[in-house]
C-alpha cells in the first residue's frame, strides 16, 4: 500500500468492470491481468491479450485507463502489453513441442493407467479450417491471406493446404516446385514461405496431376500430412480442406484436432445453400463454426469508382445472422487478389496498405477474436477429475 491510501486490491477491484469486447468477459476473469503496481500515485498494470490479432487493444486501453483513474488517489496509468495465444480448450491430452519443451496445451492432463497417445499436432494451440461448400468461392485465397494476416500481427502460423482436388496454396504463395525436406526418422518438414511453415499435397503432385482420390487414400495421405510432418510451436495452423460436404471432407474435420471452422461463400444464393450444408457438417462433429466470410462482396471499379455488386453483396452477413454465427468480414472483388494469388504475391504480404490487405487483417482480428472467446469459455467450465 503506498501513502496515500492506493492500494493494488482497489486497482483489481477497478478493473473487474473492465470487459474486452472481443471475448465478451471481463478482464480480470479471463486472465489478462498480469500484475499490478503502485508507486506513489501512479499505478503499473501488466496486461497479457488471448491473441496479437486483437481488434480493440486502443479501446481496452482507454477502457483500462478510465477505470483505474476513478480509483482514489490515482494519477496516472501505464500498461505493459503482451500476449499469449489461448489454446483450444476442452479434455485434449497435454502434448510436448519439439525438443520436450514445455506443454503447449490448456486443459488437463490424463496420466496413470490410461494415459492417451499424444494428440496429432500437439505443438499447435489452434488449428482453424477454411471451408466452404462449393469450389472458386475463394478458399483458398481466403486461407492464404488469413495464415498471412495472423502473421503479420506476429503470431507464429502454419498453413496446411488439405484440399486434395485442388491445392493451390504452393501456386498462391509462391512456393511452387519445391519439395519439402525429410528427416532421418522420415518425417517432411514443413516450408516456409513468407514467415508460414506450409505443407502441401501439392508439393507431391505434378501441376496438372489430376488425382482420383478413394475414400481410403484420402485418409491415410492427410493423416500422414498431420503426423509424420514436424510443425514447430504454433499458435495457429490455418488448414485450406477440399470444398463440399462429402466423405472426404468428414473424415478430414475427424483426423485433424481442429478448435474452429471458418466458412467462406460468396454473397449469391447458390453458394450460401451449399455454405449451410458445410456449417451443419461440422456441427455434427462438435467443431464450433466461427463464423462466416463473405467474400467477392461488391466489385469497386478501379476507373471510375463505381461500386458494382457483381454477385450480389450482404448474402453471407444476412446468413450469419440467420444461422447465429458470427459475420467475421467482407473481401472486396479486387483484380489485385487474383493477380496476388496468381503470381504467389499475396496481397497481405505485398500490399499491406491496400484495402484487400486490410480486409483479411480485419478477418484475422475476428477469427482470433472468436477463437480466443470460445477457448476462454471452455476454460471457465469445471474440469472432472478422474481418480
Ligand atoms: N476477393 C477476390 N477478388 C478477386 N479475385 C479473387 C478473390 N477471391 C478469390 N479470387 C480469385 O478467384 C479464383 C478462385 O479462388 P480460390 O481461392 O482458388 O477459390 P477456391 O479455393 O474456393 O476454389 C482465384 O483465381 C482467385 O485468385
Ligand atoms: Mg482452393
Amino acid at each position: 500500500m503506498a501513502g496515500n491510501g492506493l492500494s493494488e486490491v482497489a486497482v483489481r477491484e477497478a478493473l473487474k468492470g473492465v470487459v474486452d469486447p472481443v471475448v465478451a468477459q471481463s478482464i480480470v476473469e479471463a486472465g489478462y491481468v498480469k500484475s499490478v503496481a503502485v508507486s506513489g500515485a501512479r499505478v503499473r498494470v501488466a496486461i497479457e491479450l488471448p491473441t496479437p490479432a486483437h481488434a480493440a487493444k486502443g479501446a481496452l486501453a482507454e477502457a483500462i485507463e478510465g477505470a483505474v483513474k476513478r480509483v482514489a488517489g490515482v494519477s496516472g496509468v501505464d500498461i505493459d502489453w503482451s500476449w499469449d495465444v489461448v489454446a483450444r480448450g476442452g479434455p485434449v491430452a497435454i502434448g510436448r513441442a519439439e525438443g520436450g519443451a514445455q506443454p503447449v496445451h490448456a486443459g488437463p492432463q490424463l496420466g496413470g493407467a490410461g494415459a492417451i497417445a499424444e494428440p496429432r499436432m500437439a505443438s499447435v494451440k489452434n488449428i482453424i479450417a477454411v471451408a466452404s461448400g462449393k469450389g472458386g468461392v475463394g478458399k483458398s485465397t481466403v486461407a492464404a491471406n488469413l495464415a498471412l494476416a495472423l502473421r503479420s500481427f506476429g503470431a507464429r502460423v502454419g498453413l496446411l493446404d488439405a484440399d486434395i482436388y485442388g491445392p493451390s496454396q504452393p501456386t498462391m504463395l509462391g512456393a511452387v516446385g519445391v519439395t519439402p525436406s525429410v528427416t532421418e526418422d522420415k518425417k517432411m518438414l514443413p516450408v516456409e514461405v513468407y514467415g508460414v511453415q506450409m505443407m502441401s499435397i501439392g508439393f507431391f503432385l505434378g501441376r496438372a496431376n489430376a488425382v482420383v482420390w478413394r475414400g481410403p487414400m484420402v485418409g491415410k495421405m492427410i493423416q500422414q500430412f498431420v503426423e509424420d510432418t514436424v510443425w514447430g510451436r504454433l499458435d495457429y495452423v490455418v488448414v485450406d480442406l477440399p470444398p463440399g460436404t462429402g466423405d472426404a471432407q468428414l473424415s478430414l474435420t475427424q483426423l485433424i484436432p481442429l478448435a474452429g471452422a471458418v466458412m467462406v461463400t460468396t454473397p449469391q444464393e447458390v453458394a450460401l445453400i451449399d455454405v449451410l450444408k458445410a456449417m451443419d457438417m461440422f456441427k455434427k462433429v462438435n467443431v464450433p463454426v466461427l463464423g462466416i466470410v463473405e467474400n467477392m462482396s461488391g466489385f469497386a471499379c478501379p476507373k471510375c469508382g463505381h461500386h458494382e455488386a457483381i454477385f450480389n453483396a450482404g448474402g453471407g452477413e444476412q446468413a450469419a445472422r440467420d444461422e447465429k454465427v458470427p459475420f467475421l468480414g467482407r473481401v472486396p472483388l479486387v483484380t489485385e487478389i487474383r493477380e496476388g494469388g496468381d503470381a504467389g504475391r499475396p496481397v497481405t504480404v505485398t500490399a499491406p496498405d491496400s484495402a484487400a490487405a486490410k480486409a483479411f487483417r480485419d478477418v484475422a482480428c475476428r477469427v482470433a477474436g472468436e477463437l480466443a472467446k470460445a477457448n476462454l469459455a471452455k476454460r471457465a467450465l469445471p474440469v472432472l477429475t478422474i481418480t
